[in-house]
């Protein structure tokens, strides 16, 4: 049978993969920030997972404002990135795994979720940034197979931070039903407070991201109190972006031990957020 082993959840600011390919992880603006992920590094090293299921948000190189399907999963043979305006080279494309893929759209839409399926998918720094983030050597190392799951927190209305954690819980039983014997990790990516544009361009909200992290593990449903709206106020439109991590967390049930977090601010324009949660039991 399928194995969840545990979530990552991740910032996903295009200026990492810039980094990332001129090799700045030492320099002082960047290495606060990448140092948070060395837990990371050494926990995906050990336990070497066969599938990573990504949720993130596309922002347009995909789906633009004409089509916005509110949660989309990938079912493709591979999956093409492109440029999309960042200076961010374009990358090898991603092998993904359609079996898994369909089992996950299969049982997700007799959850009653309203998937749209894609046999084909662009994938942008929503998606790439974490990818590279987390398998900084893809090519030479292993050949991690993905499954994009991509939700609207782009254009309103977004679902709602409840509707995400119960898609995860939905995404975990799913991964738990599917046959083959497979290792998979999930990815809750974007976030944490951030506001790229208007007169609070610029916008963090350290103190509501620290209680997000600290409650992440444990108590999740803590965020379930604001409706989108708030959290637009709370930690900036683009901060909306967290609602995904509840799709990480919900994946993992009720037992879950943290084991690494970093909090950086600034990079970019955003509250950059990295944790670690490993499913017990
Ligand atoms: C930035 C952050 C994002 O989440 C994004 O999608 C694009 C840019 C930034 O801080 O630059
Ligand atoms: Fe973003």
């Amino acid at each position: 049978m399928a194995k969840l082993l545990g979530g990552i959840g991740s910032s996903h600011v295009p200026a990492i993969g810039n980094a990332i390919e001129q090799n700045l992880q030492q320099d002082p603006y960047w290495q606060p920030f990448f140092t948070g992920y060395e837990p990371v590094w050494e926990w995906l090293e050990a336990k070497k997972p066969d599938v990573a299921i990504l949720v993130y948000n596309d922002h347009g190189l995909n789906f633009f404002l004409d089509k916005m399907p509110t949660f989309a999963i990938g079912a493709a043979a591979e999956y093409q990135n492109s440029d999309e305006g960042w200076g961010l080279k374009p990358l090898e494309p991603f092998p993904g795994h359609p079996p898994l893929s369909w089992h996950l759209i299969n049982s997700l839409v007799n959850d009653e979720f309203d998937i749209t399926s894609c046999q084909e998918m662009l994938v942008d720094h929503g998606f790439t940034v974490p990818m590279s983030l987390m398998w900084p050597n893809r090519i030479l190392t292993e050949q991690i197979k993905v499954i994009p799951v991509c939700v609207n927190v782009v254009q309103s209305p977004f679902p709602t931070a409840n509707r995400c954690l119960r898609l995860g819980e939905a995404i975990g039983r799913a991964i738990e039903s599917y046959e083959e014997d497979l290792d998979v990790v999930i990815l809750g990516t974007g976030g944490l407070s951030h506001q790229l544009d208007g007169e609070r361009a610029g916008f963090t909200n350290r103190a509501f991201d620290t209680e997000f992290l600290e409650k992440l593990a444990k108590e999740p449903e803590w965020l379930l109190q604001y409706n989108n709206h708030q959290l637009a106020e709370l930690a900036g439109p683009q901060g909306v972006e967290m609602i995904m991590w509840l799709i990480m967390r919900g994946a993992l049930g009720e037992n879950v031990k943290e084991l690494s977090r970093n909090y950086h601010i600034p990079i970019s324009n955003t509250a950059a957020g990295v944790i670690l949660l490993e499913k017990t039991a």
